[in-house]
């Protein structure tokens, strides 16, 4: 079939414009109004209570269950399961309209097909593991082993567990048969180019797993050596279609075998997860050889409502949990809940559940601690709450982990913890977690309600009503401007920072595309992202922007904007000036620290400093 045009973008915003958001979703869900906004219970999560809100104003969607959220065509993206073009037409003939389509050019094309036919390949390169694992001579070497580890064939096949053979080009002989395929196999990993050009297999003489994501798409692979040799797992690299920190191995087939799931495993490797599932326990998900971190615990609470984290019982063991702890208060919001399972020491998943069968492995599960329990058992060994100096520093420790949980029910349960085990009363918490700085803010930048230089009170008492983990100034920005796009159009403004970060890219990518097309809408600018890593970000400033819920207006978005806009100028002076001070102390040979400001500069130094200084104030009036 030929490729299709690309469907211009001034039709997809022509389209958002016709079609009420609203109108869309309560044709699939029923909505109930609420205040100006409407809800309902999340169609991507199950949940008892509504955390699914729609914004008739703004035209988007966000769930504070699950984090789904978007616009329109994402909507029916993500609840009819569509693609972006399907769901086009489909929003298209509901409102009457034609689908116009761009003429693409041949490079284009070519550009478009490939990222299809790479999933198309890592399929028959998966087949093709599969197929050496039934026919390769050395086959039973490797069958041999999966036997020994107590799997069954059917359960191998579940998984799509295959065999990578002895040699270095059997992959490249089969499967690269032309310059394009071979092309594509480097780009998906599966072959490695010497500096000499030549290529050869990555995977030699391994078990071999597939990885697939939520579509089911085959997009990495990890492979086990048959013996003792190192390293044990080898896994894909980073590819344009994979991305470690985000996928998890085992939730496409844990969410194949069941829809509604209520729990999930989080084990450390491909052979607990297949172990448990060879005992008929599906619902193990591992991470790809690294620590399990926020997004991934994001990810697995779109279909589950409660983790359940297995780590040895040994040292190791230990240090993982602290680190999956943290990574988990932010993700629990109400309705979650997570338990950390202990096992005993030098057993993993896989073992015990081979040597004690499913029930003795569920008679451990029963065993895990909550979240709320393990927190507070965390610092026995550091503080002595008998003691008043041990209720103290146990408050100490714990307030800023306690203020990386969301707002809800469970923070303020935690909090009413906390202050029966200090003594200290809730009042007195409250002020105390007030005051600690957001975790996203310790690097450079404060929070926007104290370094503002002048903010409005507006501004203030906007982020005041925020969680402090939402208070980050760029991802405020984010949401103010994506809240009111129309607020910072036709004023050629830029953001100015040094920052690298992706969000700060992406803010300035909006501000790049609203003075280009200043008419643009919240939801456009969520189609323009859709699909791409920055949505994330952009679903994370919908959050804030629910949070605000009715406190938030147009014009104090607007004002609040180009306050954090300033704010975030007005930081990288200051960055700047510190650089300055720096860079002036060196050549007078100085070596004092920075951070005692003019201290030990000379007269010479302070003059050339004062100047600067002007400078900038000059430039920062507005
Ligand atoms: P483990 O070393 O705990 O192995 O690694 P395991 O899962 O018990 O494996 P078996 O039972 O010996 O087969 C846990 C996970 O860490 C990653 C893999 O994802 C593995 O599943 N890992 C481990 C690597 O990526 N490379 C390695 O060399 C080892
Ligand atoms: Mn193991």
């Amino acid at each position: 079939m030929a490729a299709k045009g690309r469907i211009p973008q001034s039709f997809i915003d022509e389209l958002l414009s016709r079609v009420d958001i609203v109108d869309v979703i309560n044709r699939r869900v029923a909505l109930k109004k609420t205040g100006k906004n409407y809800s309902a219970r999340c169609p991507f999560h199950d949940e008892k209570t509504p955390s699914f809100s729609v914004n008739p104003d703004k035209q988007f969607y966000y769930c504070f269950g699950c984090g789904a959220g978007g616009n329109a065509i994402g909507f029916i993206m993500d609840y009819d399961r569509q693609d972006f073009p399907g769901a086009v037409d489909n929003l298209s003939s509901l409102a009457g309209l034609e689908v116009p389509r761009e003429e693409i050019s041949p490079q284009q094309q070519i550009k478009q097909e490939r990222r299809k036919t790479i999933y198309d390949l890592m399929e028959k390169v998966a087949s093709y593991y599969q197929q050496q694992l039934r026919e390769h001579p050395q086959a039973q070497r490797a069958v041999d082993y999966l036997k020994q580890r107590g799997l069954s064939g059917r359960i191998a096949r579940d998984f799509d567990i295959g065999f990578a053979p002895p040699g270095w080009d059997n992959l490249l002989k089969t499967l690269g048969d032309s310059e394009e395929h071979r092309q594509q196999l480097i780009d998906g990993g599966m072959l490695i180019e010497k500096d000499d050009g030549k290529l050869y297999d990555r995977f030699r003489d391994r078990i071999m797993f597939p990885i697939r994501d939520n579509r089911g798409r085959v997009i990495a692979f990890g492979g086990r050596v048959l013996g003792d040799d190192k390293p044990k797992y080898l896994n894909s690299p980073e590819t344009d279609i994979f991305h470690k920190g985000k996928e998890l191995y085992g939730l496409y087939q844990a969410r194949q075998n069941n829809r509604h799931l209520e729990q999930l495993l989080v084990v450390e490797g491909y052979m607990d997860v297949v172990a448990l599932a060879q005992h008929g326990i599906m619902t193990g998900i591992a991470t790809l050889g690294t620590a399990s971190n926020t997004e991934h615990l994001r990810t697995a609470f779109r279909y589950a409502s409660e983790l359940i984290f297995c780590f040895d019982g040994d040292a190791a063991g230990r240090k993982a949990a602290e680190r999956a702890l943290e990574n988990a208060l932010p993700t629990m919001e109400d309705g979650r809940r997570i338990r950390f399972l202990f096992l005993p020491e030098g057993d993993d998943p896989d073992s015990v559940v081979n040597r004690d069968g499913a029930a003795g492995f569920q008679k451990l599960l029963a065993q895990a601690q909550p979240l709320e329990r393990y927190f507070f058992e965390s610092f026995h060994s550091q503080t002595d709450p008998s003691t008043l100096e041990g209720k103290a520093r146990l408050s100490k420790l714990a307030l800023p982990m306690l203020q990386l949980l969301p707002p809800g029910v469970f923070r303020q349960l935690m909090l009413d913890s906390l202050a029966e085990r200090t003594g200290l009363s809730r009042h007195a918490l409250d002020q105390l977690i007030d005051d600690i700085p957001a975790a996203s803010d310790t690097d450079s930048a404060p929070q926007i309600a104290q370094a503002t230089p002048n903010p409005r009170n507006s501004t203030k008492k906007l982020a005041a009503n925020l969680p402090s983990s939402s208070r980050d100034p760029l991802l405020f920005a984010l949401a103010m401007v994506l809240f009111n796009p129309r607020g910072a159009t036709n004023q050629s403004l830029t953001l100015s920072t040094d920052d690298t970060s992706p969000a700060a890219a992406l803010l300035s990518a909006i501000l790049e595309l609203l003075n280009k097309r200043p008419g643009s809408s919240t939801a456009m600018l969520l189609g323009h992202w859709y699909g791409q890593a920055e949505y994330d970000i952009m679903i994370e400033a919908l959050k804030t922007i629910a949070l605000l819920g009715p406190e938030l207006d147009d014009e104090k978005a607007q004002l609040a904007f180009l306050d954090t806009l300033g704010h975030l100028d007005n930081l990288k002076s200051r960055q700047r000036i510190s650089q300055q001070v720096e860079q002036l102390r060196s050549s007078h040979h100085l070596d004092k620290p920075a951070s005692d400001n003019y201290a030990g500069l000379s007269d010479e130094a302070k003059q050339q400093l004062l100047a600067i200084q002007q400078l900038l104030n000059h430039k920062h009036q507005r």
